[in-house]
């Protein structure tokens, strides 16, 4: 029988409930840890790269030389789109969001899954190459198509991230650019049991496929409350304008209990890791481009914020120094959640196998707050 209301309490929003066991990553959010199987964020994004990071996750162990070199070359490989995909997404509107353009063209992926029924271990690692691989050609090529431009093919001597901007903007990208498009992709490759990673696990334990997993786990991260939070901060930095008045539109904020967009974090009550490495590209790259204003607004937010609510654990997240950076890097403001997909892509795959090894269906339960009983009345009585 369903319980009822006054006999049980319930995690509103599932916070700190336990859905599944897993290797992959840690999160320490007293004090601001993250680590992909072990390994520390900040040494992550020091030394690898993206092609690396999607191998951990979804090995469970870095690849040595040759297994990187291989991986590598099967993403390669599987960059471009099926001409199918490509025709389709002729047709879409060019005033399309980037995010709805990604989650359908996953979901025409699987339509055109060559063995769409073989759901074997080998197969799921094929589309999860193809996956990874073809995220960022989506996002590059409608970037493109909507300004009426041809997708530029993609480059099989540059990296995943420098691949990526090429096809974006038809140009290779220098090399300090590329390094910070890949370390972009290596700090949001995967977070624990976030909103979009259960969904993904919700839709994969019920057997279904990877294609309708990811789906699932694209269409959760567009919200605001979650990967879309990265586009509402620049939003908020371009309507606050200036440093002076960046400290009157938190207090306001505060006062209005308006959220502050790329703050607080249901984990983390520290400053979250991830903030902290973006915080130094951001800055670097606004020193480079002679242009701190977003920085500066960026820093004195922060401030304000840390001393006004850093009491109740609320610290920049992962979102509010990224939009700085790929503001800085010329992407379109509506492209900065796909490029956390293009990443975070590489964590929900690494989940749904996971869990797929030892499978349960998920079905939690509700309180009903319904009458109990009702009689059916006749629609011409009502
Ligand atoms: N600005 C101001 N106050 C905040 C913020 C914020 N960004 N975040 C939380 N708070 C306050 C709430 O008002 C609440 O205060 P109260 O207890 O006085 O009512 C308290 O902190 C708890 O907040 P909840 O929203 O209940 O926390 P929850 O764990 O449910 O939500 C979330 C976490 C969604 C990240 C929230 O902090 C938020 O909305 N932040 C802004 C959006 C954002 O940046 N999202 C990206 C998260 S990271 C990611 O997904 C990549």
């Amino acid at each position: 029988m369903a319980p009822d209301e006054a006999e049980v309490t319930f995690a509103k929003g599932l916070e700190d409930v336990i859905v599944a066991k897993s290797r992959i990553t840690y999160i320490d959010g007293e004090i601001g840890k993250l680590v992909y199987l072990g390994i520390p964020i900040e040494e992550m994004a020091k030394h690898s790269t993206f092609e690396e990071t999607a191998y951990l996750l979804g090995h469970g162990a870095l690849p040595t030389r040759q297994q990187l070199d291989e991986y590598s070359r099967t993403l390669v490989a599987n960059r471009a789109l099926p001409d199918t995909l490509l025709n389709m997404m002729k047709l879409f509107p060019p005033t399309a969001l980037p995010m709805d353009v990604l989650r359908t063209a996953v979901s025409a992926l699987g339509m055109l899954d060559p063995n769409p029924k073989d759901s074997s271990k080998e197969q799921n690692q094929l589309r999860s190459a193809r996956l990874i691989a073809q995220f960022p050609t989506i996002v590059a090529a409608f970037a493109r198509m909507r300004q009426g431009l041809e997708p530029v093919a993609p480059r099989a001597d540059l990296g995943h991230a420098a691949n990526f901007l090429y096809m974006l903007f038809g140009q290779a990208p220098d090399e300090f650019t590329a390094r910070v498009m890949d370390v972009a992709l290596v700090l949001h490759a995967d977070h624990e049991m976030n909103a979009s990673t259960f969904a993904s696990l919700v839709t994969g334990s019920t057997l279904s496929d990877m294609y309708s997993a990811i789906t699932t786990g694209v269409g959760t991260l567009k919200g605001p409350l979650h990967g879309g939070a990265n586009e509402a901060v620049v939003a908020m930095l371009q309507e606050i304008g200036t440093v002076e008045n960046a400290e009157p539109y938190v207090l306001n904020a505060l006062k209005t209990k308006k959220k502050i967009m790329g703050f607080g974090h249901r984990v983390y009550h520290a400053y979250d890791p991830r903030a902290r490495i973006f915080k130094e590209y951001a800055r670097e790259l606004s020193q480079r481009k002679n242009d701190m204003t977003w920085f500066q607004i960026g820093e004195k937010i922060e401030e304000v914020m840390i001393r006004e609510v850093g009491r109740k654990g609320i610290f920049p997240n992962v979102d509010f120094y990224s939009g700085i950076v790929y503001h800085h890097l010329g992407i379109p403001t509506d492209l900065y959640t796909p490029i956390f997909a293009i990443a975070r892509v590489a964590g929900w795959i690494a989940h749904v196998m996971e869990y797929w090894e030892d499978n349960r269906i998920f079905r939690p339960a509700s309180i009903y707050t319904g009458p109990k009983e009702a009689p059916y009345v006749p629609i011409e009585k009502r």
